[in-house]
């Protein structure tokens, strides 16, 4: 991990939260205060320890995890939806595309993923307010 990469701090399966690695700040929780200095350097699926000697994971922000820890400004696709939508698409890498509707951008970031590292993801919203999923 690195000053200004996006992690999922995995506390059980339905706690997780997305944080944005910064030098100087630290998180706190119901474990105490993890200074995000110690994360740097460290692997994703790394432990990291609290002043309170508590643990969190620290996870890779996979589109799977984004789904699950965004901000909801607007209904989103799951796994599930997304997934077919990829396939019947034939979505590969290279690909093209252009999604209209980015909402919350669960969708989006999938699409990113099954097109990198050589395709394009273009996206529209007539909604001027972006996706919030790295607050
Ligand atoms: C249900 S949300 C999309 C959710 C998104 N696929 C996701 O997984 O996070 C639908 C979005 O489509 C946008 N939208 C609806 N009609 C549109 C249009 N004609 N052009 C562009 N965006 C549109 C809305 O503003 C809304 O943000």
């Amino acid at each position: 991990m690195s000053d200004g990469d996006l992690v999922i701090v995995y506390e059980k399966h339905d706690n997780m939260k997305a944080a944005k690695v910064r030098e100087n700040l630290v998180l706190q929780n119901r474990f105490g205060v993890f200074k995000h200095s110690d994360w740097i350097g460290r692997l994703f699926g790394s432990k990291v320890f609290s002043n309170k000697s508590e643990f969190v994971y620290m996870l890779a922000p996979t589109p799977e995890l984004r789904t699950l820890v965004l901000s909801h400004r607007t209904q989103i696709l799951y796994v599930a939806d997304i997934s077919f939508v990829t396939i019947y698409l034939e979505l590969v890498p290279s690909c093209l595309v252009l999604e209209s509707g980015t909402g919350s951008g669960s969708l989006t970031t999938s699409l990113a993923r099954v097109v990198a590292p050589t395709g394009h993801v273009y996206t529209f919203d007539f909604h001027e307010k972006g996706p919030a999923s790295a607050r």
